[in-house]
This record gives structure tokens, C-alpha cells and sequence, in this order.
């Protein structure tokens, strides 16, 4: 279950409602999705796609998605560094960004027009889609692992634009996940 931070605001959201209707406000979808075969790290990436056709069909037709494919990253992955270097300073895309987090977690930053700079930590089970022109940035949490379902109107609109701002600089790419919602008053969660 996704976890929202607003660190201006000093506050944290955990409830899968709260989390979905602060989202909305952003013009960010939010679901969760269970996959309709059992699943396992060993499962191939067609495995995976199958076992959430149903929930990837529908938001295909919803939202003009034409293709979807499964990245898998680990600790280990090649250049590793390289890659999350592209994604850790502010950008935006022409296309929405649409992930659907199979194993591991993330942490996604957006900085909206109208309202103060948020944090989105996401794990097993969460679909986001994250409209194209949206400021943001994404972390991966300290385990270093996330394998995700990623959905393309076309994969080459998902080029990064780096806004350059700095804004990325003065926030802690930091995961809690929900056991520290869990154990701390709304009022200070969120270092
Ligand atoms: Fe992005």
C-alpha cells in the first residue's frame, strides 16, 4: 500500500482512501491491483504480464496505452547507477508514466504548479500513473529492488525533460514503508 509524505505540510497519509483521494486531487490515478495466478520471483516477465491482463487491458483501453513490458531491477543489475541518475532529478515526460509495482518499492517525488513538493512511496500491489508534464523525480528505497509493469502510449515519449530547478536537492530520497505510518501520529511522519 502506497504511503503519501507531504513534508511541508508534516504530514503523512496511509490509508488506502486517503492516499487515492489526495492523489486524484494531482490528477494522479491510484489502485491496487491482485494478480488472478499466484506469482513467485522466479515468474517470467509474460508470466507476470498474464497474470494481470485483466487490470492492464482495461487501463490500456482507458488510457491509450498500446504497449506494456516488465523491468526488473536488483541490486546487482548492470550500471545500475547510470540508469537511476536519469530518473533522480526533476523531469517530466510527454506520456504518462504508468507503473504497476510487482515486487520491491519506490519512491516517486512530484512537485505540483499549485501545492507543496510530496513524496509517494510505493510497493507491491500499487498502480500509479502519473500524467505526462508532471514534475517529478523517483528513488529507488535501500534494498535497491523493484520489478514493475510499465504501460506506453509511445515508449519514446518517455524521455526524460530535466527541468534543472534543484528543487530534487532538498528532499531526502528516503522509504519508511507503512509499519512506520503504522507507529507514528500523522503529525511526524515524515523526517
Ligand atoms: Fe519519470
Amino acid at each position: 500500500m502506497a504511503t503519501i509524505r507531504i513534508p511541508a505540510e508534516r504530514t503523512t497519509l496511509g490509508e488506502p482512501a486517503a492516499v487515492a483521494a489526495f492523489l486524484h486531487r494531482y490528477h494522479i490515478d491510484y489502485e491496487r491491483w491482485a494478480p488472478d495466478r499466484p506469482l513467485s520471483g522466479e515468474s517470467t516477465a509474460d508470466e507476470v504480464l498474464a497474470a494481470y491482463a485483466t487490470e492492464v487491458d482495461a487501463l490500456k483501453a482507458r488510457g491509450g496505452y498500446l504497449t506494456a513490458d516488465v523491468i526488473d531491477v536488483k541490486p546487482d543489475t548492470p550500471n545500475l547507477d547510470t540508469m537511476l541518475a536519469r530518473f533522480n532529478r526533476e523531469h517530466w515526460h510527454d506520456e504518462d508514466e504508468v507503473r504497476f509495482i510487482v515486487e520491491g518499492r519506490g519512491l516517486f517525488h512530484v512537485h505540483p504548479p499549485d501545492g507543496p513538493v510530496f513524496a509517494i512511496e510505493v510497493e507491491s500491489g500499487d498502480l500509479i500513473r502519473v500524467p505526462r508534464g508532471t514534475q517529478h523525480w523517483f528513488d529507488l528505497c535501500g534494498e535497491r529492488r523493484i520489478r514493475a509493469i510499465r504501460l506506453f502510449q509511445d515508449p519514446s515519449g518517455w524521455t526524460p525533460h530535466y527541468t534543472e530547478s534543484g528543487v530534487d536537492r532538498g528532499f531526502e530520497p528516503v522509504c519508511f514503508g507503512p509499519a512506520y505510518v503504522a507507529h507514528q501520529p500523522a503529525s511526524q511522519g515524515y523526517r
